[in-house]
């Protein structure tokens, strides 16, 4: 059974982030369990409310992150962001639309929907979020 599985790469050394990484990892199985096991549409369509829901919730929660400590790459992050977000609609219409699913397709997409963008930008903004705990607190004068 395809399926996302947590591997050491993807950990962040943010609690945070890598909190939210793992239930997301859960959601997108979740969504796989319903779609292999042919549970039918209303849970199939649930389980992606329920993905999508997260993702959001989570992409905000990186965002207020990168505001609070003014991060530079902010902007292509964010578009990084809305482009996974669009994915998931896109995908959920299409399951919304009753057509036959290519199963293996929609595995293959989603087992590597959130892992290259972990590898890439949430690596480099938690690497950020760790060097700004360690700067001194700026002095008040
Ligand atoms: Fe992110």
């Amino acid at each position: 059974m395809a399926q996302f599985s947590w591997t050491d790469d993807l950990y962040t050394g943010s609690t945070l982030i890598d909190g939210d990484h793992r239930k997301l990892i859960g959601l997108v199985n979740v969504l796989f369990e319903t779609m292999e096991s042919g549970q039918g549409n209303a849970r199939m369509s649930k389980a992606m409310n329920d993905l999508i829901a997260y993702t959001e919730e989570h992409f905000g929660r990186e965002e207020e992150e990168m505001e609070r400590i003014q991060y530079v790459a902010s902007l292509a992050h964010r578009a990084e962001h809305a482009k996974l977000i669009r994915q998931l609609v896109e995908l959920k219409a299409m399951l919304d639309s009753g057509g036959r699913i290519n199963v293996p397709a929609v595995a293959d997409f989603l087992s590597e929907w959130l892992r290259p963008h972990i590898l890439t930008v949430d690596l480099k903004l938690a690497a950020a979020l760790r060097q700004r705990r360690s700067e001194p607190a700026p002095q008040l004068h």
